[in-house]
């Protein structure tokens, strides 16, 4: 390796720890917890990699203030528009959320928390952990990728935690932690004691001279369910440990901030958030500036995902399809609303998909020109396959518009769908055009036959939009409508019968493009604004907004005059109706349904199936608005039926952060969704938002605990566990899987007299499945008889045996660092040798910093191919930072920078790594989503 090459640089940290953290501990205490040493070191990655972004750009990166939301403002820089930053929130609580789960579902695993002396085991998770997250990244599966980088983020922090490594001198990452082809070195083997005993269980550095002086490598064991350890070893420590009650006695971790450790727990949190920055800087070098943001959350919200039917009457269907696309691409572009993701699905009779993903808006419109209608002949066809392809491929809460004119044939899929829909929290849409090809479908299809349309759009907040082909333009203008930044609901309710009555809602000062959609035939309404001035449905253009009726669907548009205060709608029709309350809006909410998990390291865990009824339903809000999360007030929070009237009020608890934890004693019995009110604390106004995706509580619980990956050609086996009150329960499971690999399980089991059923789920990926592929697996589980159900979703990743772990190498010379004053129209040079030596091969280069063009070739050298590059840089960066990966995603890096120094960096690296950036951490990121302390 070259002098500067190395994938990892530590650099220089701040850390801020906040006193936010006891008042959301209830168990323990301490400050430091997994999600503030991740978020510490996530958003100081980000504010780094942005800047990075921005400079090359050779635009300004001025961060109106620490919060999330203006990073990301900052980030994006676009000049116009407003963004929401729902999606970011979303991206950093998946990370923050699984990061905790490794608490809550593997605490009896030694080598997931480093116990148990377990380093090479735990190494591994972290090696093939992050070969996962590069693979997924590299396939553009980003939740996937989410996931398994807060599990990894967990077991790298707890080696600061749990093992003697600070207690050795170390005040650096250890590097080895990241290489699976280095040594761990002087490992205490299993007959070395490593421990004095401790009678008070909280002594100061427990360990025996012997060990610190030859700088043994241990780490403490851990018994949940047994007090047994190897004789003379430290324990974990703590009254859950039941290990630390056996001499010798205490415990080494330093999980909590005690006065006997805090030196310790100090030192073992800052070292632990330089490792996150190691491993985060790592993914990074192996993705490139732009896909780690997007890995990040840091995209544009609006995505545009179609689900197509192209069987042989869908030509003008597709021919609008084509035209809003192409609209939505041309108008849009260089806006804060242009869609960062666009996703195509088609499907017909028996094939669908594949799924097309990209971020190209041409690939866009190629690929939708491509479409043709052809084949199917008269049958209905494979819509919720198509759909079930979207829902899995789509980021969470994306508008999905699905076209199509006949009625679909694999219905089997429905509960799969409604599964997912909650799961994803994305929005279906259905644009339903009749046709007269069939002699079945004279005229208009009925209701019934396109039931599971209806359902599927109303379960997720969406409508059924049913329009004469010719009509299909006005209907599609929602399309346009919902491409936005910041998409907000302000209601959402249906009657099906229809039923004369009233609904109020609330427009706060913040809200622009005030649309209301109410579908159902000959449906008359009436609205009225704050001021009293009302308008009814035969109105087109009123005082109050222009209404457009096209098919089942009335649109109306809002005037932008006195729009702040109270509105009612009047629904006066007793056939089936929706209404929906939709504008644009920074202020809003991301929320999971969370469950309260005890162990040694308590905290809160996503549910990722229906919360169980019978015990209090609990959610976890994070709110976010222009002026970042301190801006906003929560004032009330409730579930609410759609489609009847039960309500159920919240007490809310606030965490800090923007994140309140709202607990409702008693659900409503039907399909619910979260009415959140709050307050604009810099403006004072009102502000009242809905979520869309409809739940519902259960009695049947469905619980997967699931390693993410698997390899090619093997199989993975998924245990699952069943419960209800009732004991002797038979359940009917249903399985299936987006990728239609093969599976096995039991199509139904009984419970026993504890009530609980298990079970085990066996899935292979083919053998020639490529690394990085996921796999969204959905469990239905049906309790016979009463058919009460639940399900679980669980998102796999195959990954490739990696063989190969040797980085790169990288090596910067002929350095010409003269820049004059003023470093417009100026550049230095510099030339770069890389070489993959005897591995994989080169597989990318990345110019990571620096506005740099660069001319490059390729020779032999000592019969390994080197590629040079010669870079010219405009003395307006002085950074330049390459990152160069072989076809495992290996990285070396090479950085200079020509920045004169100006002040003295405290940690400066072994291998002249860059610093760091110095992180004024925001206290907001304390958020603390698990109670956990380092575990
Ligand atoms: C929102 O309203 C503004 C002004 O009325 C308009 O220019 C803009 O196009 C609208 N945005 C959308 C997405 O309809
Ligand atoms: C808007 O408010 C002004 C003043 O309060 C009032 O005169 C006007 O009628 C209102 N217009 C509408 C459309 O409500
Ligand atoms: C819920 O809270 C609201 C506002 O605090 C109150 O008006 C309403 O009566 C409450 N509903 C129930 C069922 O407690
Ligand atoms: C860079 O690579 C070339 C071969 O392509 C070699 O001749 C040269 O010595 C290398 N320079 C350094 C500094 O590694
Ligand atoms: C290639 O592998 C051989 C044998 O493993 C080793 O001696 C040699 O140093 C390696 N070369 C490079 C460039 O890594
Ligand atoms: C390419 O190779 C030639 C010699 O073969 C060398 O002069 C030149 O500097 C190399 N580098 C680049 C980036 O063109």
């Amino acid at each position: 390796m070259g002098m500067m090459s190395s994938a990892y640089s530590a650099g220089l940290l701040v850390l801020v720890l906040s006193g936010v953290a006891q008042a959301f501990m209830p168990v323990g205490g301490g400050t430091s917890t997994h999600a503030t040493i991740t978020g510490n070191a996530v958003l100081s990655k980000i504010t780094e990699v942005c800047r990075a972004v921005a400079e090359s750009e050779g635009r300004e990166f001025n961060p109106t203030g620490s919060s999330a939301e203006e990073l990301l403002r900052a980030c994006l820089g676009t000049a116009t528009g407003e963004v929401s930053a729902a999606k970011f929130r979303t991206a950093l609580n998946q990370i923050y959320m699984q990061n905790g789960l490794v608490d809550r579902d593997l605490a009896n695993s030694p080598a997931h928390h480093f116990s148990n002396e377990a380093f090479v085991q735990a190494r591994t998770l972290i090696t093939e952990g992050t070969v996962s997250v590069k693979a997924n990244v590299r396939k553009e599966n980003f939740q996937a990728a989410r996931e398994t980088l807060g599990r990894v983020c967990h077991t790298l922090q707890d080696f600061y935690s749990h093992s003697n490594w600070v207690e050795l001198g170390n005040r650096g990452p250890y590097m080895n932690l990241f290489r699976q082809d280095l040594p761990i070195d002087n490992v205490a083997d299993i007959d070395t004691p490593t421990c004095n005993d401790c009678a008070s269980g909280t002594c100061p550095n427990p360990l025996l001279p012997d060990i610190l002086t030859h700088k043994k490598l241990t780490s403490g064991y851990m018994g949940l369910l047994s007090a047994t350890k190897p004789k003379g070893k430290c324990s974990h420590g703590g009254a859950s440990d039941m290990t630390s009650t056996q001499v010798p006695r205490g415990g080494i971790s330093k999980d909590e901030r005690r006065p006997d450790n805090a030196v310790l727990h100090d030192a073992a949190v800052a070292v632990a958030t330089q490792a996150t920055l190691e491993l985060l800087e790592d993914i990074r070098g192996a993705a490139g500036n732009k896909e780690f943001l997007r890995l990040m959350g840091i995209a544009r919200s609006s995505v545009l995902c179609f689900v197509i039917d192209t069987t042989g009457s869908m030509a003008d269907d597709i021919a609008e399809a084509k035209r809003v696309a192409n609209n939505i691409i041309d108008s849009k572009k260089g806006t804060v609303d242009e869609p960062s993701e666009y996703i195509l699905v088609q499907f017909n009779d028996p094939k669908f998909g594949p799924l097309v993903r990209t971020t190209d808006p041409e690939v866009m419109k190629e690929k939708i020109s491509a479409l043709g209608a052809n084949g199917g002949g008269d049958t209905p066809e494979m819509c919720l396959s198509g759909l079930q392809l979207a829902l899995t491929g789509a980021p969470p809460s994306s508008q999905i518009y699905i076209f199509t004119d006949a009625p679909a044939k694999d219905m089997h899929l429905e509960k799969t769908i409604i599964a997912l829909i909650r799961s994803t929290k994305s929005t279906v849409n259905i644009f339903m055009t009749a046709t007269k090809r069939t002699s079945k479908y004279s005229g208009r299809i009925p209701r019934a036959d396109f039931r599971v349309y209806y359902d599927m759009a109303l379960a997720s907040g969406g409508q059924a939009i049913e329009v004469s082909k010719s009509s299909l333009p006005q209907a599609t203008e929602i399309i346009v409508d919902s491409s936005t930044s910041a998409l907000v609901t302000i209601l959402q309710r249906a009657r099906n019968p229809g039923k004369v009555e009233t609904f109020p809602f609330l427009l706060d000062e913040s809200v622009s493009n005030v649309t209301l959609y109410i579908t159902g035939t000959a449906v008359a309404f009436t609205l009225q604004s704050p001021t009293g001035v009302s308008q009814g449905s035969t109105e087109t253009t009123g005082p109050l907004g222009t209404i457009n009726t096209v098919g089942n669907l009335k649109r109306v548009r809002l005037n932008t005059l006195n729009q702040t205060g109270l509105w009612e709608i009047h629904m006066n029709s007793g056939n089936a109706y929706t209404v929906k309350v939709t504008a644009q809006s920074t202020v809003t909410f991301v929320y999971d349904f969370v469950e309260t998990f005890k162990g040694p390291h308590p905290g809160y865990g996503v549910i990722d199936g229906r919360p169980l009824a019978g015990s209090p339903t609990k959610l976890l809000l994070t709110l976010t608005g222009r002026h970042g999360p301190e801006s906003l007030k929560v004032m009330e929070a409730a579930l609410v039926e759609v489609s009847g009237s039960g309500v159920a009020n919240g007490t809310v608890e606030e965490m800090g952060g923007g994140n309140f934890l709202v607990s409702v004693n008693s659900a409503p019995a039907g399909e619910f969704v979260v009415l959140l009110k709050g307050k604009d604390v810099s403006t004072s106004s009102r502000f009242q938002r809905q979520t869309t995706t409809q739940m519902s509580v259960t009695p049947v619980s469905v619980k997967v605990v699931a390693d993410n990956n698997m390899e090619p050609g093997k199989s993975l086996d998924i245990p699952f566990t069943i419960s209800t009150s009732v004991p002797r329960t038979k359940f009917n499971i249903r399985a299936r899987n987006d990728k239609d690999f093969p599976m096995t399980y039991p199509n139904s089991i009984v419970s026993g007299s504890r009530s609980t059923a298990e079970g085990t789920l066996a899935i292979t990926a083919p053998t020639n499945t490529a690394s990085g592929t996921d796999i969204t697996l959905t469990i239905d589980v049906e309790s016979d008889g009463t058919s009460d159900s639940n399900y679980a979703v669980v998102r796999l990743s195959v990954i490739k045996k990696v063989t190969d772990f040797t980085p790169p190498e990288c090596n910067m010379f002929n350095i010409n660092n003269s820049c004059p004053t003023d470093c417009r129209n100026a550049s230095w040079h510099a030339t770069v040798n890389m070489t993959d030596g005897n591995g994989t091969g080169v597989e990318k280069v990345w110019i990571q910093e620096g506005d740099v063009s660069h001319s490059a070739n390729e020779t032999e050298h000592g019969g390994v191919t080197v590629i040079q590059y010669f870079c010219q840089i405009s003395c307006c960066t002085p950074n330049l930072k390459v990152s160069v990966t072989d076809k495992e995603g290996n990285v070396g890096t090479c950085f200079h920078s020509i920045r004169p120094t100006t002040t003295p960096v405290p940690f400066t690296t072994p291998n002249g790594g860059p610093p760091s950036l110095g992180l004024a951490v925001p206290l907001w990121i304390c958020l603390l989503l698990s109670a956990t302390a380092i575990v």
